[in-house]
C-alpha cells in the first residue's frame, strides 16, 4: 500500500485526479468505478479542468458508481444520479450509455443488484477504483456488519452514516434509510484502487482501516489485502498513523 501525504484537500484532489486522468490517458477503454460524497467534489472538478484544457479523452471509458439511495430519483437533488451528472458527467464527454449508476427506486431491489453485479461483470470488472471512507469505515456503503458482503446489495444505513449526511438534506429524517451498494467483491477485484481522506475526522478511521484488525466491522480494513491501494489523504487526516505507526509518508 502507497500512501501520499499531502498538505491540503487541493492537493490532495489534485494528485488524486493526475492518478485518474493518467489512467484515462493511458488505457482509454478504462471502466472507473467512481465515488460520490465531499471527498471527491474537488477531484471531479481537476478532471473536468484537465478534460477542457488537455483533452482528456473519455470517449471509450465506461463507469460504476458505488452506490445509490434507495428512494430518491434521478431528478432529486440529493441522489447521487444528480451528483455525478452536475458535478462530473454533464462536463466530459462519457457517452451517457457507458455510465453506470444503481437504480435507487425500483420496485424489486434484488433484481436491480443482480443486474448491477451482472453490468460489472459484462464490463469486465473495474480498472481503477476511487473511493471515500465513512466515519463508520464504509466503503461504498459496505457498512459495519459481521461479515463482508460480497455482491452488489440494499443495505440499511448506519445511525452514523445517516447523521453525517443529513447536513445534505434539509433534515436528518429526510435521509434514506436504504442504499444499493457494490459489494467488496467488485472493489477487491478491481485492478487498481485510490483511497482518498481528507479532514481530523477521518484520521482514526484511516488509521484504524490501514493499520487496524482487518474485519468486516471495519469494511475499509479488507483494502490491506489489495495488491495495488494508493492512499492519497491530507496531512489532518493521517495524523493517527503518524503517531501510532512508523508509516513512511
Ligand atoms: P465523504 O464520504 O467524502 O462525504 O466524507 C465518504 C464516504 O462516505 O464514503
Amino acid at each position: 500500500m502507497k500512501i501520499i501525504a499531502i498538505s491540503d484537500y487541493e492537493g490532495m484532489s489534485r494528485e488524486a485526479a493526475n492518478i485518474i486522468s493518467t489512467q484515462v490517458m493511458q488505457f482509454p477503454n478504462s471502466v472507473l468505478g467512481l465515488a460520490t460524497g465531499r471527498t471527491p467534489l474537488g477531484i471531479y472538478r481537476y478532471l473536468i479542468d484537465r478534460y477542457q484544457r488537455e483533452n482528456v479523452d473519455y470517449s471509450k471509458i465506461s463507469t460504476v458508481n458505488l452506490d445509490e439511495y434507495c428512494g430518491l430519483p434521478s431528478n432529486n437533488e440529493q441522489s447521487y444520479h444528480y451528483y455525478m451528472y452536475s458535478n462530473f458527467f454533464d462536463h466530459v464527454n462519457i457517452p451517457k450509455e457507458n455510465i453506470n449508476i444503481p437504480n435507487g427506486i425500483v420496485e424489486d431491489v434484488d433484481s436491480e443488484c443482480i443486474r448491477y453485479e451482472k453490468r460489472i461483470t459484462e464490463l469486465g470488472g473495474i480498472d481503477l477504483q476511487l473511493l471515500g471512507i465513512g466515519n463508520t469505515g464504509h466503503i461504498g456503503f459496505n457498512e459495519p456488519d459481521e461479515s463482508f458482503a460480497k455482491a452488489t446489495h440494499c443495505v440499511k444505513l448506519k445511525q452514523k452514516t445517516i447523521e453525517t449526511n443529513a447536513i445534505f438534506f434539509k433534515s436528518p429524517d429526510q435521509v434514506p434509510k436504504y442504499a444499493i451498494t457494490v459489494g467488496i467483491r467488485a472493489i477487491m477485484s478491481a485492478k487498481k484502487i485510490v483511497l482518498i481522506a481528507s479532514g481530523s475526522e477521518k484520521t482514526e478511521i484511516l488509521y484504524r482501516a490501514l493499520f487496524g484488525l482487518v474485519t468486516p466491522s471495519v469494511p475499509a480494513s479488507i483494502l490491506q489485502f489489495h495488491p495495488d491501494v494508493t492512499v492519497v489523504a491530507t496531512e489532518d487526516a493521517l495524523t493517527q498513523i503518524r503517531q501510532k505507526t512508523d508509516a513512511i509518508l
